[in-house]
């Protein structure tokens, strides 16, 4: 079975990266599992986290940092992955700001890597990246969990029966809690690396192509800056139009502002209007699932409240009867498809052949990749364009080279 790395120990490896990887190590579907983060407290933490533990009991993982080494070891991670045989699986769950390095680290090793979203910030390091892993026969994929909720392929398969006309207009929104200021966020969720479009907005963009296959060609991203806790400043709302190839228009807002108290983890949503025979229309609430509860006291988790309307979707622990406790959700299934989809390329043989079903992964579309999810790195390097510049729209061409402007 084939030993794992995860390089970033946050929230995203404690909420899903991380449980869905003992999974698999538990069902005989991957070997040993090592984190590295830049610091001895991030790995010991995840070490420690008690529904992990509850979840999978004597499963461990390898923690770089052993121990405190006076400040962070930022590349750390480059060793640890130098020590990994060749062609593992080494996930990337950094800052936005690192996937690139990380993940070109991880490729001339010759690693496989899956990235968390968004894979980079620019189109042309999305073609390195593609390039490199083309060369040497190695798989990139890029971790948009949105695509493994059963809601999206039901909206894709209606999409493409022509069931639901053309798109267009439409509106998303994706709200994290406030209390996302008071975490590890202030330090790099900043005006500088990215915002909250960038941050969260593209799981939208990348899901109505997922749905439609229509393409991104402008985008106009106006933020609004704040102050976190630390005094460090951050595009914290966003208000963003994204023009599609056939002029539809798609509106995402995206903020670290839904009340600690609101319900629910966070508040979001799409709607698509399409044109076509009577009219047709698609209507997803992602947040509020139909579960509502009243509590008689909260838990301790971070954003915990009285009234709840829990997602059962993404994420939760179900008791199977043991051993330990079994994660279930999109977000596993996503982390399972990509590290299945290594153990496929990888067993097509030498270089050529895994060439060939890298090449017919991209065409499928099911999973993004570097090279059939250009758009996104398009989108959101239009969109830094544009937020840096008060929201004026910046244009997308993707012939004969992949290039972003200000209108
Ligand atoms: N809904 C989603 O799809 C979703 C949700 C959350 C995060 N993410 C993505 O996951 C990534 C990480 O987000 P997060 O929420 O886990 O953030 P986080 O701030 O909680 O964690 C980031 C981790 O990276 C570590 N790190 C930073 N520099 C490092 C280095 N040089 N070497 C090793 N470790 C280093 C930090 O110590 C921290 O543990 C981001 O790109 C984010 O966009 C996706």
């Amino acid at each position: 079975m084939k030993p794992v790395l995860v390089v970033g120990g946050g929230m995203i490896t404690h909420d899903q990266i991380l449980p869905a990887l003992y999974k698999m190590q538990r069902n005989g579907e991957v070997g040993d599992i090592t984190v590295c983060a830049q610091h001895a407290k991030t790995v010991q933490a995840l070490a420690a986290a008690p529904g992990i533990l509850k979840a999978f009991p004597g499963q461990s993982f390898t923690a770089y940092p052993e121990h405190y080494a006076g400040g962070p070891q930022p590349e750390l991670y480059k060793a640890v992955i130098s020590e990994m045989p060749e062609r593992s699986v080494v996930i990337i769950a950094l800052p936005d700001q690192l996937h690139f390095p990380a993940t070109m680290e991880a490729l001339r090793n010759n690693q496989h890597v899956i990235c968390v979203k968004p894979l980079v910030l620019t189109a042309r390091e999305s073609i390195e990246i593609e390039r490199e892993a083309r060369e040497r026969g190695l798989f990139v994929g890029v971790e948009y969990h949105k695509r493994f909720d059963d809601r999206s392929h039901k909206a894709r398969q209606f999409y493409r029966e022509g069931r639901l006309g053309e798109f267009k207009l439409g509106t998303a929104k994706l709200m994290e809690k406030w209390y996302y200021r008071d975490s590890n966020f202030q330090n790099w969720c900043t005006v500088e690396n990215t915002d909250c479009f960038t941050y969260i907005g593209c799981h939208y963009v990348d899901l109505v192509h997922f749905i439609t296959g229509l393409k991104p060609v402008a985008v106009s991203n106006y933020g609004i800056i704040d102050t976190y806790p630390n005094g460090k400043q951050g595009y914290l709302w966003c208000d963003t139009r994204v023009r599609w190839h056939n002029g539809a228009v798609l509106n995402v807002q995206t903020t670290l502002c839904y009340p600690n108290e609101g319900p629910g983890p966070n508040t979001q949503g799409l709607t698509m209007y399409c044109g076509g025979g009577t009219g047709a229309m698609l209507d997803h609430s992602d947040q509020y699932r139909g579960l509502s509860y009243s509590f008689s006291k909260k838990s301790d988790a971070p954003g915990a409240t009285y009234f709840s309307q829990p997602s059962p979707d993404y994420f939760q622990y179900n008791d199977l009867g043991g051993p330990g406790l079994e994660p279930v959700g999109y977000g596993v299934r996503s982390v399972e498809y990509l590290v299945k989809a290594i153990y496929r390329v990888d067993a097509a043989g030498d270089v050529t052949a895994r060439q060939a079903l890298l090449a017919e992964i991209d065409d499928k579309g099911i999973l993004a990749t570097p090279a059939n999810s250009r758009y996104n790195e398009l989108v959101v390097e239009a969109g830094r364009l544009s937020i840096l510049n008060g929201g004026r729209e910046a244009l997308i061409e993707y012939e004969p080279e992949p290039k972003v402007s200000l209108a």
